[in-house]
């Protein structure tokens, strides 16, 4: 059977931003494998070469435009490139971000708090203005934006991070309400600790962290990049039809308890 014959998110045109690695790069390889063709938007051009790559091999249809979504003309070239492309935007996923934390809140820096606030707030701000303009052009769409648990409840010594993604899950709830009507649904998932490169460093340089989270989740793990995009594979489509502004955690029950 070739990519996506009978996929989740057959016959859709899906931007991923924050592609090239994590999560987005696990995104990409279950969207595409659930049917979608998928523009792939981040900075390190190298890697999101690989991976459309990657992709092509396993017959599914790919594109990548580098991407920084802080830059509002770069978020407008992404979804321009999609729409010249292939005619259409039918979903995207939300997803890059970052958050340097480990700071206590009265010691932290005015650049540190801009640069986390301008990836995860107003990169998905961004993004929203021009993905909404082209779903509403075509009739609706499906958006997913990826927040935190830290969008849910404050963790620890990070105090900017806590602030954007609460953020982005104001934004989703805002962008839901105002284009239910028009056939835009709005979601957003918040995961728990991921095991994407970034966050095994920290582990490797933070020896018992892990564990510590671990006692702390009631499914005591750490969650794998294709756990998070499969739930956003299921936001996105339309087996999740009557669900918008909704914040789906992703967590293994960490802010249940
Ligand atoms: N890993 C976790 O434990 C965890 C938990 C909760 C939420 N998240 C969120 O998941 C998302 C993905 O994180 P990840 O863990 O996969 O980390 P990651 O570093 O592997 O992925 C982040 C991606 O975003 C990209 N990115 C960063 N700044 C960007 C910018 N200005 N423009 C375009 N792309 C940019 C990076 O290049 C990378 O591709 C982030 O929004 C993060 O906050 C991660």
């Amino acid at each position: 059977m070739m990519a996506g014959e009978h996929g989740l998110l057959r016959g859709r045109v899906a931007l991923i931003t924050g592609a090239s690695s994590g999560i987005g790069a696990a995104s990409a390889r279950v969207f595409a494998r659930e049917g979608a063709t998928v523009v792939l938007a981040a900075r390190r051009e190298d890697r999101l070469r690989e991976l459309v790559e990657e992709l092509r091999a396993t017959g599914a249809e790919a594109a990548y435009v580098v991407t920084d979504v802080s830059r509002r003309e770069d978020t407008r070239r992404a979804v321009d490139f999609v729409l010249e492309r292939y005619g259409r935007l039918d979903s995207a996923f939300n997803n890059a971000g970052w958050g340097a934390g480990r700071t206590p809140l009265h010691l932290m820096d005015d650049a540190t708090y801009d640069s986390i606030m301008d990836v995860n707030a107003r990169g998905v701000w961004n993004c929203l203005r021009d993905e909404i303009t082209a779903m509403l052009a075509s009739g609706g769409g499906t958006i997913v934006n990826n927040s935190s648990v830290g969008g849910l409840l404050a963790t620890p010594v990070a105090a900017p991070y806590v602030a954007a993604k609460h953020a982005v899950i104001g934004l989703t709830k805002a962008a839901a309400a105002e284009y239910a009507a028009q056939g835009i649904r709005v979601n957003a998932v918040a995961p728990g600790t991921t095991r994407s490169e970034v966050v095994a460093d920290w582990f490797a340089q933070n020896p018992g962290i892990e564990a510590a989270l671990h006692a702390a989740t009631p499914q005591p793990r750490t969650a794998e990049p294709e756990e998070i995009a499969e739930a956003a594979a299921w936001l996105l489509s339309d087996r999740a039809s009557f669900v918008t502004g909704a914040t789906v955690p992703v967590d293994g029950g960490f802010t249940m308890v």
